[in-house]
């Protein structure tokens, strides 16, 4: 059973600050720049590797530039198919991260090649039922809907992560198995999808009424709430001492959960997996370098609490 990411690859940039700049403010670093590979898809196609998921497979887009080759290095070497990863004349996706000493992050992407990537790359062949695919809005938003609508009627388990914050149209929400947001990108898929202006917790509770998909909503140190249908789960956050560096803990759970269903893991079992590599990912310098193999994960549901049902009202 396959996870089958179509979704971006970039090369991270990454500046440590005191504390992130505000608009117009200069910040200043002590060290050196932080060169690591990154993005969404690339991140979440890792992060599934790592926590046991068998045969991951990435569709996406890199330059002829010199950034290619670090951006896809750990994919290649830990055995994520990049065989249908196009090269195009757009330079290599970039981000460029400040990140502050309590870990939090500032992004800002220069996509590039990601806005090549289209929903046709993915063979017809590879969206089988059994297969679990995952999506992000750093793919083109009008690609990732196209590949849904292709993957949905042949029953694949579509898993999207709203991320970056952007609208999602509700034809896309109805083709999902699950649904993560975090508590930024919560409020604005529920206000798209009319349910007016709401906390994350009641956006991402609302946007599960009247629909097939689980929906996930992450809330960083307070752990993430899940809903599906008449049900709802607190997932406990991993307690931790330090945090240095939350970049890509959002893809650690997505990729994680993907692994999970693809294994066939139970419900719960596959939330405390997510939260368990999100928190774990929190505790190294840099997205890919950060993210979690399934043995630290295995460790680590052993200091996580447990996922209890809650009244989903
Ligand atoms: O989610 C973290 C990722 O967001 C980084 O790796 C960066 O590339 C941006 O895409």
């Amino acid at each position: 059973m396959p996870v089958l990411v179509f979704g971006s690859i970039n090369l991270d940039l990454t500046v440590r600050v005191p504390r992130l700049p505000g608009p117009g403010e200069t910040a200043l670093g002590a060290g050196g720049l932080g060169t690591a590979a990154g993005g969404k898809g690339a991140n979440q196609a890792l992060a599934a590797g790592r926590a046991g998921g068998g045969q991951v497979r990435l569709v996406g887009c890199v330059g002829r530039d010199g950034f290619a080759g670090p951006a896809l290095a750990l994919l290649d070497a830990e055995g994520v198919d990049i065989s249908r990863v196009r090269r195009t004349a757009a330079p290599t996706g970039v981000a460029l991260i400040a990140v502050s000493d309590a870990g939090e992050n500032q992004i800002a992407v220069a996509s590039g090649a990601n806005a090549d990537l289209r929903a046709d790359a993915v063979p017809e062949d590879w969206l089988t039922p059994d297969t679990v695919l995952s999506l992000t809005l750093e793919a083109p938003p009008a690609e990732v809907l196209a590949l849904a609508r292709r993957a949905g009627p042949l029953g694949c388990r579509i898993v999207l992560n709203a991320a970056p914050a952007l609208p999602v149209p509700g034809e896309l929400l109805d083709l999902l198995a699950v649904l993560i947001v975090n508590r930024h990108e919560a409020p604005v898929v529920a206000a798209e999808a009319g349910l007016g202006n709401l906390a994350p917790a009641d956006a991402a509770r609302a946007l599960s009424r009247g629909r097939a998909a689980a929906v996930i909503v992450t809330l960083g140190a307070e752990g993430a709430l899940a809903f599906r249908g008449a049900e709802a789960w607190r997932v406990p956050a991993l307690k931790l001492d330090r945090v240095v560096d939350t970049t890509g803990a959002g893809d650690a759970f997505a990729g994680a959960l993907a692994a999970a269903l693809e294994l066939g893991m139970g419900w719960t079992d596959a939330l405390a997996r997510a939260s368990a590599a999100g928190g774990l990912a929190c505790t190294k310098q840099g997205a890919q370098p950060a993210l979690p193999r399934a043995q630290e994960i295995d460790a680590a549901l052993a200091r996580l609490g447990p996922v209890v049902r809650i009244d989903a009202n």
